[in-house]
């Protein structure tokens, strides 16, 4: 079986650069799953889709045009061929993102998508239900926290390196809005799999986590 390692975890807690670095040194694959989401969230935004016609949405996440391509980089995400790399990655597209994440067809809709990612010679998944719903086989799933100030600093950073000015105080509360969005849904919310190894980052830097994912990835496939 193709190995799998998911890692979930709520919004800024680090999965992305964790599951980036993981994929560079193990030279698998990588599934970032909160694109779907967000792609399709900004889809329904270009298209001025009415949020309650659950119905239209789901169509829209099964049939998104979307192509991902290894840049020297990082990864490149075009919709309808449009580079959307930066642009699904606002605050706003977020909460949508959430939003249109809570609705069952549009999860069943990019299930098989996400499933479709495992390929030779391994997979990382980041997400909130990778090891939960969408691979529950993985052999090693990864629960990743941080506490909310300390995601909302790590985020206030990144966005004042980019230039971007927010408010602490903003990202907190919408750090707070998203997560209680996402662990309160009836559909895969946010929760780690049973068998998960709990990782809580807030004290630790982004070569610490790299190294305890990859030494518990040695551990689990050789
Ligand atoms: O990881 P992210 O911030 O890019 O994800 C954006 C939103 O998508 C997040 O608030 C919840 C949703 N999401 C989800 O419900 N399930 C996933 N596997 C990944 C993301």
């Amino acid at each position: 079986m193709i190995p799998v390692i998911t890692i979930d975890g709520p919004s800024g807690a680090g999965k992305g650069t964790i599951a980036q670095n993981v994929a560079r040194q193990l030279g698998w694959h990588i599934l970032d799953s909160g694109s779907l989401y967000r792609l399709t969230a900004l889809a329904c935004i270009q298209q001025q889709v009415d949020f309650s016609s659950e119905n239209v949405i789901e169509a829209i996440a099964r049939e998104l045009p979307v192509r991902f391509e290894s840049e020297s980089y990082g990864l490149a995400i075009f919709l309808d061929n449009q580079d959307v790399s930066d642009a699904i990655r606002d605050e706003e597209i977020g909460m949508v993102a959430s939003k249109v994440a809570a609705m069952g067809g549009v999860r069943e809709a990019l299930l098989e998508r996400q499933r479709a990612f495992v390929a030779e010679p391994g997979l990382i998944a980041d997400g909130r239900d990778m090891g939960t719903t969408v691979f529950p086989q993985a052999r090693l799933k990864i629960f990743m926290t941080a506490s909310c100030e300390e995601r909302a600093q790590r985020r206030y950073k990144q966005l004042k390196e980019k230039g971007i000015s927010v408010s602490l105080a903003a990202l907190v509360a919408d750090l707070k809005a998203r997560d209680e969005q996402d662990s309160n849904r009836p559909i895969s919310p946010l929760k780690p799999a049973a068998d998960a190894v709990m990782i809580d980052t807030s004290d630790m830097s982004i070569d610490q986590v790299t190294q305890h994912v990859l030494d518990l990835a040695k551990q689990r496939f050789s």
